[in-house]
């Protein structure tokens, strides 16, 4: 990704002609200067002074139209996440049985577990690959791409684990395991399938990772048409072994928003034959590349337009196909994230307002790339939550699958999405709705909401719960000026809002993200 942008120089044409003008200006008449550093003193002390009314004055207005109505819904396993499969290459060390780990993947309930990625095109299952056992790496991130083997122990543990954290797994199938032909062999396929009926377990499916890639990360290539023609095979496969009402997602291409097109090519060309054997269409965004990433992109404006330039991209070349659309693995900074970056404070900009806009954009699943392992993970390896995590606890209590309109962009920094307010936070099952957002300035920011077509405001009550650190790679996260810990026994601590009347300015502290829940709103869309 190119975005490092041309520092302008003193060698700008231009720049040249102003200095140049400028020296014979001075040698014409030296005592000008004395009436225009008087015009300047002059002009310097309005300045300061209309600045000084701004800063009292200064208030973002916000314009809510309380009439309107759902304007999308999502799933309600909305927020998931993935565990790449490249943990599996060492299930020991993986602490799928770890009743803490559990414990963090349940506060996430309900939610999808995709368990895919690069790797899962090297898994072989039950059964030693016959490669040798030098490692190979692949060129693009230096990923582990050597074959490896899970046995049938693995995949239920797997699903176990899914299970008890209230999730429902997706598995990705390899799809490199080919034929003589070309055609996809699904001799794996056919003992893995089988297995998982037999216990009963309930989950979803996907067949390889990133196809359009595949040339850059293992010499090899499996074109859209093929790729359809095997995922209608997985489909029949489900079909006649009691998965029938699985969902199949694919086909996980990436690079879409690339100048050439090339990830939304793909995946038309993929729709176009696939037929009615996906279920859902689904692709990988990250904003950065985590190898370069700094501080400074984490909450730079123009990354945060990436995403919408990538969905609004995809929906030109898939817009005939009516399916819906996950996004099924993304970040903020591919290559494991971003050191000392990812799972930090700051990712919880990129992260928060990923969720906000996709859930408005139409985007059904977003899946958190990930749960677990790399910089970006939601849980650091001694198994305590990162601030992420936190983002995203808070999100599943406070907004609901049902999208408002409109979001609002960049007013002054200020990122922001409405939500009818989930269930489990309602007070007396009054209606309520959820404002949050994120605030990219390093000033303080006071914003009011104007209600359009409001009902008696009387009876609202504001809750308000304010995310800050002490800086932004912080690894802990603050609400309402309290850090945000488990307690001993695992549990959430209450979440304690600052209480507010509604027509009380809201005030943000520099750089902070937010959660607003209007108790009591009459707003028909989110009756209950
Ligand atoms: C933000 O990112 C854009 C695009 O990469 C870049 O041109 C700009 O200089 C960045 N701004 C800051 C303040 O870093
Ligand atoms: C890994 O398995 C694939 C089949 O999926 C095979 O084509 C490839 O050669 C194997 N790689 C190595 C390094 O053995
Ligand atoms: C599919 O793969 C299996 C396991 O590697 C192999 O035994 C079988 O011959 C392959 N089938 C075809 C048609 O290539
Ligand atoms: C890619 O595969 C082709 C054969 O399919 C081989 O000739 C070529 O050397 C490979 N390239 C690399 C970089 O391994
Ligand atoms: C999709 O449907 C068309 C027409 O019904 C058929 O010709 C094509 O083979 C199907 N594609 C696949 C991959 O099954
Ligand atoms: C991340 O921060 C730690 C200290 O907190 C430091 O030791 C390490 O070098 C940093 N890593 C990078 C890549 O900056
Ligand atoms: C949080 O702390 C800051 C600085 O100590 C203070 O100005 C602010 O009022 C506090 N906010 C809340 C909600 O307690």
């Amino acid at each position: 990704m190119k975005y490092l942008g041309n520092k302008k120089s003193g060698k700008d044409p231009q720049y040249r002609n102003i200095i140049e003008s400028y020296e014979i200006t001075r040698k014409r008449n030296i005592n000008i200067h004395w009436y225009m550093l008087g015009f300047f003193v002059v002009l310097l002390i309005l300045y300061l002074f209309t600045l000084n009314l701004q800063r009292v004055e200064d208030v973002t207005v916000i314009n809510l139209d309380t009439r309107q109505s759902v304007h999308r819904r999502t799933s309600t396993r909305y927020l998931s996440y993935g565990l790449d499969t490249s943990l599996l290459r060492d299930m020991k060390t993986l602490p799928i049985n770890d009743k803490r780990f559990v414990m963090l993947a349940h506060h996430l309930s309900p939610a999808y577990v995709r368990v895919g990625g690069t790797s899962a095109d090297c898994l072989f299952f039950d059964e030693t690959p016959s490669s040798s056992a030098d490692k190979i790496f692949d060129p693009i991130n230096g990923e582990d791409i050597s074959n490896f083997t899970i046995t049938h122990k693995d995949f239920l543990a797997l699903s176990r684990f899914a299970r008890k954290s209230g999730a429902r797994m997706i598995f990705d199938l390899n799809v490199l395991l080919r034929r003589p032909d070309g055609s996809w062999n699904y001799s794996d396929a056919e003992k893995i399938i089988p297995l998982a009926r037999a216990h009963n377990i309930e989950l979803d499916w996907q067949l390889g990772n990133e196809p359009n890639s595949f040339h850059h990360v293992f010499n090899r290539t499996v074109t859209a048409t093929q790729l359809a023609s095997d995922y209608t095979d997985l489909r029949k496969l489900l079909d006649d072994n009691g998965y029938e009402s699985s969902n199949l997602i694919g086909p996980e291409v990436n690079h879409i928003g690339d100048a050439n097109h090339k990830g939304e090519l793909y995946g038309a060309e993929f729709l176009k034959h696939a037929n009615t054997s996906v279920t859902y269409f689904s692709w990988h965004q990250y904003y950065l590349n985590g190898h370069i990433a700094t501080v400074e992109d984490f909450i730079n404006r123009t990354v945060f337009d990436y995403l919408a330039n990538q969905i609004n991209s995809l929906s030109n070349f898939i817009r005939g196909y009516h399916i819906r659309v996950w996004l099924s693995e993304t970040s903020s900074a591919w290559g494991s994230g971003a050191p000392n970056l990812s799972d930090r404070f700051v990712a919880g900009f990129l992260w928060l307002d990923k969720l906000g806009y996709s859930a408005w954009a139409g985007i059904d699943v977003v899946t958190r790339q990930s749960f677990f392992g790399g910089h970006y993970a939601l849980v650091a390896h001694d198994l305590t939550p990162n601030p992420d995590w936190w983002v995203s606890v808070i999100y599943k209590q406070f907004v609901s699958e049902r999208v408002l309109d409109p979001p609002i962009l960049d007013s002054k920094a200020l990122r922001l999405y409405w939500h009818c307010t989930a269930k489990s936070a309602l007070i007396n099952r009054v209606p309520a709705i959820t404002q949050y957002g994120v605030h990219l300035d390093n000033k303080p920011m006071k914003v009011a909401i104007r209600m359009i077509n409001p009902a008696p405001l009387k009876s609202i009550t504001l809750h308000l719960y304010v995310l800050t650190a002490d800086h932004l790679q912080s690894r802990f996260i603050k609400m309402n000026n309290q850090t945000l810990m488990l307690r001993p026994d695992g549990k959430l601590p209450p979440f304690n809002p600052i209480i507010l009347d509604p027509d009380e300015k809201i005030e943000l502290p520099p750089h902070s993200m937010y959660f607003l829940i209007y108790h009591g709103m009459q707003i028909p869309a989110c009756e209950v």
